[in-house]
């Protein structure tokens, strides 16, 4: 039997009898878990042969790697696939395929097959390595194919990831997820929870850290029970120490966390490690315990209360990120008002705030719900509007003080560069854009309620 190397030589083979090699588009929509497993299929894709391009309309293959945590989502995707059916009349040649968390879904599969005839391949999460052999079959036998598997045969170990920054590397650690929050789609598209082991993630990092990376953002839909089902003996704090360990001006990142996961040590070694950033992105979802119920979060708010008091009775200033989910079934008022006595209490630096999006096939796509979409649209807009405040007063602590930054992109402000602090806050500064990439003290002068701006010092 062919292996999926064995495909990768044949398209190669076909690749290379072109004039000028063929190009490749992909986008990935949704989290950073999404982007990284782009980035392998990307890798996938420049081994075939092909080169990589940010111009849909000079590809001869487009790829959307595709989410499904909310209805939006889902939309955009569709809206994307529609633009692409003038493209393939223009061009037959042209390969369209659809992967990721949406094809996941059969009922969405099925859609796509019936709805959206430009599309060539569709292929779910676990099916990376069957991609070679579709994209075979798409160019050779000139059909259309669907592959959603539940097998997980992905080894980290084999891929060539091409990465879309220099400076910047998402390194997966876990994939998948077992804890059936109710509103949730993860569970259903990527699979029980799989660890990777700590020496293959660790052998990454290094190379990483060799080639100067400055930052690595371990990922994972549940990071803090990395560990899980591994032969090895180890959990996240103690890879976080490990990590922390190898030699390199890098600093560590990780996200999501989940709540009933986060203990003492976790803060504790966040605190004692230098290259943590000291900054936890912790979903709340609600702050109604009724609501967290319905959820299946698994804690309660005065659990999560204790974990974020005890990193401020440490650091005074530890930085949290959150996300809430505004309008579960029957929320009431009173259950949100109580969001915003948390959010209130916490003083986030930030949040992702969402409306309630039903899945199908979830726990709470069968709760009936009665509020309306005009009042959880209203509630959106206060807890906004209440964010808003909280990170224009919070944010002033900052004022005067020196943070560190690595600068990322050019700020929408002409002259400016913008990074994130540590903390996870954008930071603004009036640079050349041949700064974009490096790590810089910077002394904060102004701040406002969405970002920082200050003078480099160093
Ligand atoms: N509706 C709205 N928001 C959701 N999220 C996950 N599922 C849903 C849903 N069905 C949000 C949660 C999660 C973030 C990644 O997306 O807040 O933490
Ligand atoms: Fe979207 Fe969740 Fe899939 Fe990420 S894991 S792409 S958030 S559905």
């Amino acid at each position: 039997m062919l292996t999926y190397k064995d495909y990768i030589s044949k398209v190669k083979n076909i690749n290379l009898k072109r004039e000028t090699p063929p190009l490749c588009y992909l986008h990935s929509f949704g989290c950073q878990q999404n982007v990284s497993d782009g980035e392998k299929i990307t890798g996938l894709l420049v081994d075939m042969g092909y080169g990589v391009t940010g111009d849909l309309r000079s590809a001869d293959i487009i790829i959307y790697n595709t989410c499904a945590v909310r209805e939006n989502a889902e939309m955009k995707v569709f809206g994307c696939v529609g633009e692409l059916k003038h493209l393939k009349e223009q061009n037959p040649e042209l390969i369209i395929g659809l992967c990721g968390c949406m094809m996941q879904q059969k009922h969405i599969a099925e859609k796509v097959q019936k709805t959206y005839k430009q599309v060539d391949i569709i292929f779910g999460t676990f099916a990376l390595n069957e991609f070679p052999k579709l994209l075979f079959e798409a160019i050779t036998n000139k059909k259309r194919i669907c592959e959603i598997t539940e097998n997980y045969t992905e080894n980290q170990e084999e891929y060539n990831i091409v990465r879309n920054s220099s400076f910047k590397a998402s390194v997966p650690i876990m994939n998948g997820c077992n804890n059936f929050c109710s509103y949730c789609i993860v569970p259903y598209v990527r699979g029980r929870e799989r660890s990777r082991n700590s020496s293959s993630v660790l052998n990454e990092i290094k190379q990483l850290a060799d080639s100067g990376y400055k930052e690595i953002m371990l990922l994972g839909q549940n990071v803090n029970s990395y560990g899980r089902g591994l032969d090895e003996k180890i959990i996240f704090p103690e890879l976080l120490r490990k990590i922390n360990g190898i030699d390199g001006d890098f600093k560590i990142r990780f996200m999501s966390s989940h709540p009933k996961d986060a203990t003492q040590e976790l803060i504790d070694t966040i605190i004692g490690c230098d290259k943590i950033c000291k900054h936890l992105h912790l979903p709340l979802q609600s702050g109604s315990n009724r609501i967290l119920k319905a959820m299946n979060r698994q804690y309660t708010i005065e659990q999560y209360m204790e974990i974020v008091n005890y990193a401020r009775s440490k650091i005074p200033d530890f930085s949290f990120t959150t996300d809430i989910i505004i309008g579960f079934p029957n929320e009431t008022y009173e259950d949100f008002l109580q969001t915003m006595q948390i959010v209130r209490q916490v003083k986030y630096d930030n949040i992702y705030s969402f409306i309630y999006s039903k899945r199908e096939g979830t726990k709470a796509a069968e709760f009936e719900d009665f509020t309306s979409f005009e009042d959880k649209s209203r509630w959106m807009r206060e807890l906004l509007q209440a964010q808003r405040e909280i990170s224009t007063e919070h944010y002033k602590r900052f004022n005067g003080r020196i943070l560190s930054v690595l600068f990322d992109a050019e700020s929408k402000t002409e002259g400016y560069i913008s990074g994130k602090s540590d903390e996870f806050i954008i930071v603004e500064s009036k640079a050349d854009k041949t700064v974009i990439g490096q790590r810089k003290s910077v002394k904060i002068t102004r701040t406002f309620n969405w970002a920082l701006q200050g003078e480099i010092i160093d």
